[in-house]
């Protein structure tokens, strides 16, 4: 298990339906640090950025139509095997795939409108995490319950 970093987005129907406060206080509560956040009104070209590995297929155009709708949350989380817990705390894809207790599962219903994104691997977190923030903009610092969090 190995410290990481990875982006994670609360979408615009998580913004829209007032759930920042409550995904936020999620992965606050599991350990994970919150290194870089910003409220971001999401362009075009941004979201075909972030979108470009799905660039041809039939979910491509309504996706970018979707991210770029309304601002969204987004952030870097750092902690040990991050990449992977967060995933596994936003459940499936499709939240009516998603088991109760991830945030697709709890607050979802349709995959277009999936609430969060969390990148899937080492690589895309490294791509993502470039592309939405500017090294100056993620923080370095220790937060007071990390010797309680780990063994
Ligand atoms: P994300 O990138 O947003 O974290 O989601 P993911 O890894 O779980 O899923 P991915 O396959 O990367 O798909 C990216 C986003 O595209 C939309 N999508 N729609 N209608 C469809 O079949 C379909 N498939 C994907 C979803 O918003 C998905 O999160
Ligand atoms: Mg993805």
């Amino acid at each position: 298990m190995k410290n990481e970093r990875t982006f994670v987005m609360i979408k615009p129907d998580g913004v829209q339906r007032g759930l920042i406060g409550v995904i936020i206080n999620r992965f606050e509560k599991k350990g994970l640090k919150i290194v870089a956040m910003k409220f971001v009104s999401v362009t075009k070209e941004l979201a075909e950025k972030h979108y470009g590995i799905h660039k041809g297929k039939p979910f491509f155009k309504p996706t970018v139509e979707y991210i770029t709708s309304s601002p969204v949350v987004a952030m870097v989380l750092e902690g040990i095997n991050a990449i992977n817990t967060v995933r596994t705390m936003m459940g499936k894809t499709n939240p009516k795939d998603a088991s109760m207790g991830t945030i697709r599962g709890d607050y979802g219903q349709f995959i277009g409108r999936n609430i969060v994104h969390g990148s899937d691997g080492f690589d895309t977190a490294e791509f993502e995490i470039n592309l939405w923030f500017k090294p100056e903009e993620i923080a370095n610092y220790t937060r007071i319950d990390e010797e309680w969090l780990t063994e």
